[in-house]
């Protein structure tokens, strides 16, 4: 089955953050991401890009598009022992990360602030100052989830620039485009997703990835880069990037 990439605007980024329709659909995405194993793949692929080379004794990580930040609270309660201390930057366009979900972070010893903008804005250099001390790579870890699947080719080749500028790893898991995955999105109602949800859910599916799409929009100019681009789970499609070491330079 062919299935173009379409890339259109999602119900849930079109309602303002305290519209009761868009609260119970982030609820529902908590629950869509256990049974897509969401978490256990980030934190897996978080193990990947680090395992060669591992950073500093405290982790600087930005997550890109990152919502409420409970994906990524559940990812560090999972990674706690390999990842004792993180200051995590949740950067959304929304201003929707509570002071539970801080304290959440806070219990397995991880820092988190939220930075809310627009990622292009980000991209351009506007607001969250990369960390000095690496300069001029920046953050030791970029990841997002969910998230470049909002952004056609052109703007997301913009945004995977920025990206590789400023870390030196990179980890995104996004909807893979396939028939599987768009037969479960479509049954998301039988998980009690409300009608934003069952939408967006079979809109994500198609602007999702496959193959190598995300591979082949990463710079190629710049420093060399190690990636890797695979299915994971029965519904997710990641890519992994990791800068490579350069002969004689030291950590990170
Ligand atoms: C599908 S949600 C994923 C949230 C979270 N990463 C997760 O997996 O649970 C996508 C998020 O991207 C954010 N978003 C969409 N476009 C954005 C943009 N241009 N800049 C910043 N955030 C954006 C939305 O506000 C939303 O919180």
């Amino acid at each position: 089955m062919v299935m173009p990439r379409v890339v259109t605007a999602e119900t849930l980024d079109g309602l303002s953050e305290d519209d009761p329709a868009a609260m119970r659909s982030r609820r529902d995405l908590q629950r869509i991401h256990r049974v897509m194993g969401t978490c256990g793949i980030v934190g897996r692929a978080l193990r990947a890009v680090t395992a060669s080379r591992p950073g500093p004794a405290r982790l600087r990580m930005l997550e890109l598009g990152a919502g409420d930040g409970s994906l990524m609270l559940g990812v560090a309660k999972s990674l706690k022992r390999e990842f004792p201390a993180v200051d995590l930057t949740l950067l959304d366009r929304q201003n929707l990360v509570t002071p539970a979900v801080v304290a959440g972070y806070a219990s397995v010893g991880w820092s988190a602030a939220s930075q809310v903008m627009d990622v292009f804005d980000w991209a351009a250099g506007k607001g969250v100052p990369p960390p000095a001390r690496h300069a001029p790579a920046g953050w030791d870890v970029i990841v997002s989830n969910l998230f470049l699947h909002h952004f056609d080719a052109a703007p997301l080749a913009l945004l995977l620039a920025a990206v590789a500028s400023r870390t030196t790893r990179f980890v995104a898991c996004e909807p893979r485009r396939a028939p599987l995955a768009l037969a479960g999105s479509r049954l998301v109602g039988a998980l009690g997703a409300n009608a934003v949800t069952r939408e967006d859910a079979v809109l994500s599916v198609h602007a999702g990835f496959r193959g190598h799409e995300i591979g082949a929009l990463w710079p190629l100019t710049g420093a060399r880069w190690i990636t890797d681009e695979y299915s994971a789970g029965l519904f997710s499609h990641c890519f992994c990037a990791e800068r490579a070491r350069v002969p004689g330079a030291g950590a990170p």
